[in-house]
This record gives structure tokens, sequence and C-alpha cells, in this order.
């Protein structure tokens, strides 16, 4: 059926009649949104043109919650540490996390190494093609497992990341937080529905490039933009205020006070345990609450230190919390090598850069300046 009669008088019912007329009509969502990506999308990222599935995981993993800027040097080094999924598999994880290290949200580093062995043991070293298996994998969740298996594989699945979320809320129109159960399940109902039979890889792309450059989070460039003719936030002056930004609550606040420990142009690092804040990383040894620096470092480490004046703090801000740290500045007078164990380190300074430490200690670490 391609076209309906003409519309009786006019009614209500009549005028959405004739409404629903026009849209069947008008080139779709998809179809726009492919023509548009083929034109002014990105064609170019290191893990396009190519099917190897073990690149586009690796890229999507990275991906999540980062920007494309951000991870294409991470990309290329990773490649050139762990060519293959083999590789990877079998690297020790203080290896990724190494490379890893700066990027951020450092389970996602934790769960690649262990879906990679999951893969060897489980697959025969293959990507399954099919996203419940893949969502079902350490790491890949639904929007992931979707990304992976349309660039990999050509399957028709829909994505729905936090720029796609974006998107689409300001395209339909959808009001409220979607971080909240309720509005997330809208939103993959409406990114189900706007699916195209074919060229899924085309469509997937331009919904991730076009929530990059044309659809940002401030100042959208609607001038611009191929979905611009229906878009309901756009219509009704929503632009500003969809996607709902998440309620408004104070997030918790917490203090740490990191010890300092310089000797011979090299700083003391601890592992953290693996789980919790900076699960596996190096970083400086945290003071316990209320103890006393010289009295723990003597208990500790067999160590004899002075605490000289606390530095600046290093404010640092996680998903669900708020980090003020201290840095406690030691003077160490004596140590006692036989303290060392195997979660402690003597870190020269000038490996801070390319060592498995958060982003925030590296980056403090590097700003006391390297030894002379
Ligand atoms: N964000 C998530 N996946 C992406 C991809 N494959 N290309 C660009 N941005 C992305």
């Amino acid at each position: 059926m391609r076209k309906r009669a003409a519309a009786p008088a006019a009614s209500p019912e009549a005028t959405t009649a004739r409404t629903v007329v026009t849209s069947t009509t008008a080139p779709s969502f998809a179809s726009r949104l492919i023509d548009w990506q083929r034109v002014h999308g990105r064609h170019d990222l290191p893990w396009q043109n190519t099917t190897d599935p073990y690149r586009i995981w690796l890229s999507e993993i990275m991906l999540q919650q980062t920007q494309v800027s951000a991870v294409v040097p991470y990309y290329q080094r990773f490649l050139l540490a762990f060519p293959d999924l083999p590789a990877l598999a079998a690297a020790p994880l203080e290896r990724v996390l190494e490379q890893w290290s700066g990027l951020g949200y450092y389970s996602r580093a934790r769960n690649l190494h262990r879906c990679a062995q999951e893969l060897m043991d489980q697959f025969g070293g293959t990507l399954p093609n099919d996203i419940e298996a893949l969502g079902r994998l350490p790491g890949i969740g639904r929007s992931t497992a979707a990304a992976i298996a349309a660039f990999a594989f050509g399957v028709r699945a829909p994505i729905l990341d936090g720029n796609v979320k974006r998107v689409l809320a300001r395209h339909a129109g959808v009001e409220g937080f979607p971080g909240e159960r309720k509005i997330e399940l809208r939103l993959w109902a409406i990114a189900e529905e706007r699916l195209p039979a074919t060229q899924v890889e085309a469509y997937t792309q331009g919904l991730m490039d076009l929530g990059a450059t044309v659809c940002m989070r401030t100042r959208p460039a609607c001038a611009d933009c191929a979905l611009a003719a229906d878009c309901v936030a756009l219509r009704t002056g929503r632009i500003d205020t969809l996607p709902t930004p998440r309620p408004r609550k104070t997030v918790p606040r917490r203090d740490a006070t990191l010890l300092l420990l310089l000797r011979h142009d090299a700083v003391l690092v601890e592992r953290r345990p693996p789980l919790g804040i900076w699960g596996g990383l190096w970083s400086l040894p945290e003071l316990p609450a209320g103890a006393d620096a010289a009295r723990y470092c003597a208990t500790r480490f067999s160590a004899s230190v002075r605490a000289d004046k606390p530095l600046d703090v290093i404010e640092h801000g996680f998903t669900h919390f708020h980090l003020t740290i201290t840095p406690q500045p030691c003077a160490v007078l004596s140590w006692n090598a036989r303290a060392e164990e195997p979660g402690l380190l003597w870190l020269p300074l000038m490996d801070a850069g390319g060592a498995a430490l958060p982003a925030p200690i590296r980056k403090f670490l590097m700003g006391l300046g390297l030894p002379r």
C-alpha cells in the first residue's frame, strides 16, 4: 500500500491520518542518516575499514564513555603490544593495565583481558557473531554487542550508547533521565523501531557520527542536521533541555592521604587491591585515616621517615563519589630493603609516564619534575 484515498472532511483524526501519509512518503530516519553518513560521516578512523572482530571489539571497549580523540593513540599502541586475541589472552594482566593506563575506567581493561581468555577457552579464539552470546561476555553490554556484531558481521541490531540516547531523546522528544530504567527501555524501543532493513553498518556508524559531530550535548549544529526536519526537540524548543539531565544528588566525598616517599629519584608505589577504586593499578601508598605518617612508615615499611608539609590537594571525580587526595611527602631517613614485598615497588620517576598508574597520580608524579 503506497497511498491512501483523500482524507474526508476535517476532524482531529483526519488531521492525524494526513500527517501519517506525509511522513510515510518522506525519506525515513534511517535513509536520511545513511545518506548523511556516506557524505559527512567518519570513514578513516583506525578501527574502520576492517572486519577483524578483534580490532572492532577492542575499539568498542575503548570507546565506551571515551572520546574518539582520546582513544586513537591508545588503540594504536595497544595493537602494537597485543596484535591479536591470542597475544592479549596470553599476556599478564599487569601488561594490559600498563597499556590501558591513562584511559580510565580500568574495569574495562580487566574485563577485556578476562574476555580474551574466555574467547580462547570457550570459542576457539574467535568472537561469536550473535549478540546474545556477545552480550554474555565480560565487559560487553547490549549496545556494545550490537555495535561489534554490526561492524564485524553485518548483524542487524540497535545500539544505544550515550550519544545515541541523546540523538533519539531529542529526535523523538523523550522526556526523563535516560539512565532511568523506564526511559532507557523506551529509547531501546525507539532504537529498535528505526533500524533499517539493510546497510546496518552505515546506519550504526551514522548514529555514532551524528551524535559526536552534529547532535552534540552543547551547541548542537541543528542547521546542518539531516534529521532536523522532524526533530521534536528542535520543533518544540527543547534542544537545550533534552535529554533530561541526571537528577541532582550530592555525590559522597572521601578524603585520602597518599604517602610520597622519594629515594634516589624513585617513588614508592604500592599495588592496589584488585577490587575497589583503581583496582590492580600501582599507586602511592594510602595512609590509613587518622594514622601518623612517620609511625605508619615505621611499622609498615620498617622505614624511618620525616613527614614534611603536605602538598596541595588533588581533586578527582569518580562516577559515584569525589575524592580529595592530600599528598604527604616524607623524607626517607633510612630504608630497610627487606621490607620490600611483591606489592611494593620503587618506581623511577622517569618511568611514571608509562606505568600502570591511575591518571591523576601519574599526572601528579610527572608534575613533580623529572630527575635532573
Ligand atoms: N563510539 C563508539 N563506537 C564508535 C565507533 N565505532 N566509531 C566512532 N565512535 C564510536
